[in-house]
């Protein structure tokens, strides 16, 4: 039977029972208005684990001031619903007084991996996301937990951050989990408009573009990316912030594509921010 709480004291009592059981637990943080993209997160989790953790919260330090806070999409009822469908056992919806008391000042800040690509346009995102995922780490003290492509770069950073604090975690990456046309799923593809629904097709058109060239053995970084910003550019409503190929683990800039690349796009449709991207072994 599926369960929601909002304290970290009674997801605490649960989970310490479940493993005084000796169950394994899958873990799959989420700012919720749930698709099947975190749905094939959870699917795997189902697989892998005798307990399945579901996070939701709408984590503030995670977005700037000038960021679609206020604006991003909820809808607690549905994900509910959602969960329950897949198997989820407990969903872990904590209000930010919870998560950030009076007095709160602890923070998980990382170098390097964070710097590049979101992290230029969205310089304090993965502190956020470092310090929510590390809290959120030790309220469900998963045996496993399971992260998007989507997010590449995220995906990266917790593989990082867990590894350098010596978490006794196994970060599972899952692939991008797509629209019948193409867009990768989104909470945020609720933003847009029909006329910018379409043009934001030019994302997912561009990664193929990309991955066609490196298939066709494209080897130099910059006439990589220099094909996909033109190919962005042929599209009106597009904006583009980054497209950039950087090696996966370190998140550092490539001139030649050698080992475990990815190569990443952010592009502006009207006022929504999307990203996509390829992950390539070469
Ligand atoms: P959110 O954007 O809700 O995404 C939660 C997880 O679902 C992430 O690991 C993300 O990569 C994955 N996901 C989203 N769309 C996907 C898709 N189309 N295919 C596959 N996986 C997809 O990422 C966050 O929340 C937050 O930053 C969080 C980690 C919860 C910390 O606040």
């Amino acid at each position: 039977m599926l369960k929601t709480v909002t304290k970290v004291c009674e997801a605490r009592k649960i989970i310490n029972e479940w493993k005084k059981e000796g169950f394994t637990v899958g873990f799959v943080p989420t700012m919720g208005y749930l698709h099947e993209g975190h749905m094939s997160l959870v699917k795997k989790a189902r697989e892998q684990n005798d307990k399945v953790v579901v996070s939701i919260f709408v984590n503030p330090m995670q977005f700037s001031p000038n960021e679609d806070l206020d604006k991003y999409p909820r809808d607690l009822e549905a994900d509910t619903k959602l969960c329950e469908e897949n198997g989820v056992d407990l969903i872990i919806h904590p209000q930010p007084a919870e998560m950030y008391p009076d007095g709160f000042c602890s923070f998980v800040d990382m170098t390097g991996p964070t710097k590049e690509l979101c992290g230029k346009s969205r310089p304090i995102h993965f502190r956020g996301v470092c310090t929510v995922v590390n809290k959120l780490f030790n309220i469900a003290q998963p045996d496993r937990a399971y992260f998007g492509q989507k997010d590449a770069q995220q995906l990266s950073i917790i593989k990082r951050m867990v590894k350098d604090l010596n978490m006794p975690i196994e970060i599972i990456g899952c692939p991008i989990i797509r629209e019948k046309d193409g867009l990768a799923k989104s909470s945020r593809n609720k933003y847009l408009n029909e006329e910018e629904r379409r043009a934001a097709l030019i994302l997912s058109k561009t990664i193929l573009m990309g991955k066609q060239l490196v298939e066709n053995g494209e080897r130099n970084a910059k006439v990589l990316c220099d094909a996909m910003r033109k190919n962005i550019e042929t599209e009106p409503l597009a904006k583009i912030d980054y497209a950039e190929a950087v090696d996966f683990d370190t998140i550092e800039k490539i001139d030649t594509l050698k080992g475990t690349v990815l190569v990443a796009i952010a592009v502006y449709i009207g006022s929504t921010r999307l990203i996509d991207n390829f992950i390539v072994t070469v």
